[in-house]
């Protein structure tokens, strides 16, 4: 088969972090920065990059080849957003006022608001609908410059519809240009009908869903939400020792509105990664020094929720490669923005612009176990990436942090946006 070579020409700047392995601590910052480049794209993967006087030098590179002028625009890796929950039903303004007339989130679950009321609704449309809800929620992710996601489940919370939520996600992946890993969360909260049988609910997600979505192959992974009022860490471990048994890995909500252990319960069961992290301590950051669990940060969450932010510079400071994803979801962050996620990163977080796009790409590939393949600009990997607007380049993405510093981005070598 002929493959199809397209060249990029005069790329102002390419700027990636390298490797297929998670980047930790200060190494974070130490991107490439490869200047007046070009990259030639063969069929789905980057087959070479260079300097331009490369292709002065050998202008046989040019032949049978689409151009792409890259004059005054910069290439970055393209966005891998390893934690949404892009699958649900309706939206949830109707709880946005009472927050901010100062319900908090627990208090309006605690009110049947909240996951309840997003499953609620969801139980109640069919499997089209539901895909019709989701796929431009998707392309927003896509135009946002995230050619990789993972979709959890957890709007269903009952067999049926927690199978429904995943069949949807793996349809997406053959329905749009964009790789998708896919979330078991049977565990997102109790639903009403088990509020006196916890035991019970948990038993339907070990004993049944777990093997339910395996059998089916619709889940790659397992996560809980470990929080005062949803799962105890204990509660945790049992879910998430279960996903092990039948071959599913961990990632956990963790540590989002109090210290609630799931950090601890998370590492104690070899997951891939641990998420929010707005409650850090010491032994904490200790335990994940020792594992390979990937603390991962979604900041979006604590600026909507407004809650305290999770500490990345004392996570980066002490070692840990941080991940950032924009747990797009309709009750905690609703944005499909990983530019965004970026710009907290680096006007909150007081993360470098570099550390961010590392978290972004190279780190959240790794948490997918997608490393080797995504989340960088290297001979060999994916034609995944982002071309920014004329002018614009990496610190441009979260300094004008609402305005789109994206131009194109590019899925498997073809332009998908
Ligand atoms: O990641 N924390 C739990 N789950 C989501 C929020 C879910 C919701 O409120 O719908 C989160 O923030
Ligand atoms: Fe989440």
């Amino acid at each position: 088969m002929n493959k199809s070579r397209t060249l990029l020409t005069n790329i102002r700047t390419i700027s990636t972090p390298v490797g297929n392995k998670p980047i930790a601590g200060a190494a974070m910052a130490q991107i490439a920065t490869i200047p007046e480049a070009y990259i030639l794209i063969s069929g789905e993967r980057i087959m070479a990059i260079g300097p331009m006087e490369e292709l002065i030098r050998s202008p046989e590179i040019y032949r049978n080849t689409t151009l792409v002028h890259c004059e005054n625009c910069c290439v970055l890796p393209a966005f891998v957003d390893s934690h949404t929950h892009a699958v649900f039903g309706p939206g949830r303004e109707s709880e946005f006022v009472d927050r901010i007339r100062g319900y908090s989130y627990a208090e309006i679950a605690q009110r049947g608001g909240g996951i309840l009321q997003s499953a609620a609704k969801l139980q109640q449309i069919d499997e089209k609908a539901l895909c019709d809800y989701a796929l431009p929620r998707v392309i927003e992710l896509m135009s946002n410059g995230s050619t990789v996601i993972e979709i959890k489940s957890g709007y269903g919370l009952t067999i049926d519809a927690e199978m429904k939520i995943l069949r949807v996600a793996r349809s997406i992946a053959e329905q749009l240009p964009i790789t998708i890993k896919t979330t078991l969360l049977g565990a997102h909260a109790i639903p009403v009908e088990y509020q006196q049988n916890r035991q019970g609910y948990l038993q339907l997600v070990c004993e049944q869903m777990i093997p339910r979505a395996v059998d089916e192959g619709l889940a790659d992974y397992v996560d809980v939400f470990c929080e005062a009022g949803f799962f105890t860490p204990q509660e945790t471990e049992q879910v998430l020792a279960a996903g092990l048994k039948y071959g599913l890995k961990g990632r956990v909500h963790a540590n989002q509105m109090s210290h609630s252990g799931g950090i601890l319960a998370g590492i104690a069961q070899g997951a891939l990664s641990v998420d929010h992290l707005e409650y850090v301590s010491e032994a904490d950051i200790a335990a994940l020094l020792a594992s390979n669990t990937l603390p991962t940060l979604l900041p979006a969450a604590a600026f909507f929720l407004s809650l305290p932010y999770p500490p990345a510079r004392q996570l980066i400071d002490a070692g840990l490669p941080v991940v950032l994803a924009t747990d797009f979801n309709p009750g905690s962050s609703p944005t499909t923005s990983m530019p965004f996620v970026m710009a907290l990163a680096c006007i909150v977080l007081r993360m470098l612009p570099e550390e961010a796009l590392t978290a972004a790409t190279i780190n959240g590939a790794a948490s997918l176990e997608l490393a080797q393949d995504y989340g960088s600009v290297e001979v060999g990997k994916y034609a995944d990436f982002i071309i920014t607007k004329p002018g614009t380049h990496l610190h441009t993405i979260p300094y004008y942090f609402n305005t789109s510093a994206i131009g194109q981005v590019y899925r498997h070598g073809a332009r998908v946006y």
